[in-house]
């Protein structure tokens, strides 16, 4: 049996995968992308093993979704803590006195909704997170759904040829455009500076030993080593290919549903189709590793 660790979590994925779960249930949204679990109250202490299977669930499956769940702040920040230590986000509005819980709201007055278009949280840090984990607690009764596409899916389904070119480049991701004054209407003044790093444009997974694409269109702006156009049209066509239907899935909120995704595979986007309606609801990011 293999074992791997990351952060606080123990998966031995390459034995188990496909294994029975024992302690939750757990049923595929598509074959390729998210599942729904259920069997587990996350407001009570977590039995070990529930908490390696929904561990083994999140590599499965990339994101994972569960409903009625009714978390105090304590509870979904505990939560969290159990697959490693927490990412404070550098530049996000979070609950007072509780910087690991991150605001996520749009309402009637909003300029702007988090997560509008395709990506991995905070890629632009040296050392992204590995999980978000979203509670909404208000929702319209249509809309504001959240779209997750697999990042193993897109790199599986490149050419040879493509993979063998892709193989080393790196690409700059960067905070600045995207935080500079984003959340002004919420009070948050600006930063000096904001996080840019440099990641491989394919990264491996350090639980699942899959190689996953790893651009995305709110942070990466430039692949590095090639002539600043052939970058940017590589670029453009690795976007769009990401972005494939063919390997998403959509996910529709209710009052104290909780999605959980893996940063590390999973791109995401959340639509904000709802104005002038409010969707409000708060995040625990874990922290991961540079990818590699
Ligand atoms: C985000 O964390 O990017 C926002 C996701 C969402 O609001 O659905």
């Amino acid at each position: 049996m293999t074992a791997y660790r990351s952060g606080g979590l123990q998966v031995r994925h390459v034995a188990e995968a496909g294994a029975p779960y024992r302690a939750i249930r757990v049923e595929k949204l598509t074959p390729i992308i998210g599942a729904e679990i259920g069997g587990v109250d996350l407001s009570r202490p977590l039995a070990p093993v529930q908490v390696e299977e929904i561990g083994r669930a999140l590599a499965e499956n990339l994101v994972i979704f569960f409903r009625e769940q009714d978390l105090a702040p304590a509870q979904h920040i505990a939560f969290g803590r159990l697959f490693g230590d927490l990412h404070l986000h550098p530049a996000a509005p979070h609950v007072e006195g509780l910087p690991e819980l991150m605001i996520i709201r749009a309402d009637r007055d909003s300029r702007r909704a988090n997560g509008e278009d395709w990506h991995s949280d905070v890629s632009c840090d040296a050392e992204p997170p590995m999980g978000s984990i979203l509670r909404i607690d208000e929702c319209p009764d249509e809309g504001g759904d959240t779209l997750f596409a697999s990042m193993y899916a897109a790199y599986d389904a490149l050419s040879e040829r493509m993979k063998a070119y892709l193989d080393g480049l790196q690409a700059v991701h960067d905070g600045e455009n995207v935080y500079r004054g984003a959340y002004a209407n919420f009070g948050v003044q600006d930063k000096a500076a904001y996080p840019r790093a440099e990641h491989p444009v394919v990264r491996t997974h350090p639980v699942t030993g899959r190689k996953a694409l790893y651009v995305n269109r709110i942070f990466t702006t430039r692949i590095l080593g090639l002539p600043r156009e052939e970058g940017d049209a590589l670029l453009a066509f690795l976007l769009a290919h990401a972005e494939s239907p063919l390997w998403q899935c959509r996910f529709r909120w209710r009052k104290n549903s909780m999605a959980f995704w893996d940063n590390r595979c999973a791109q995401h986007r959340a639509m904000w189709d709802y104005w002038p309606k409010t969707r409000s609801g708060f995040r625990v990011t874990v922290k991961g590793e540079k990818p590699a």
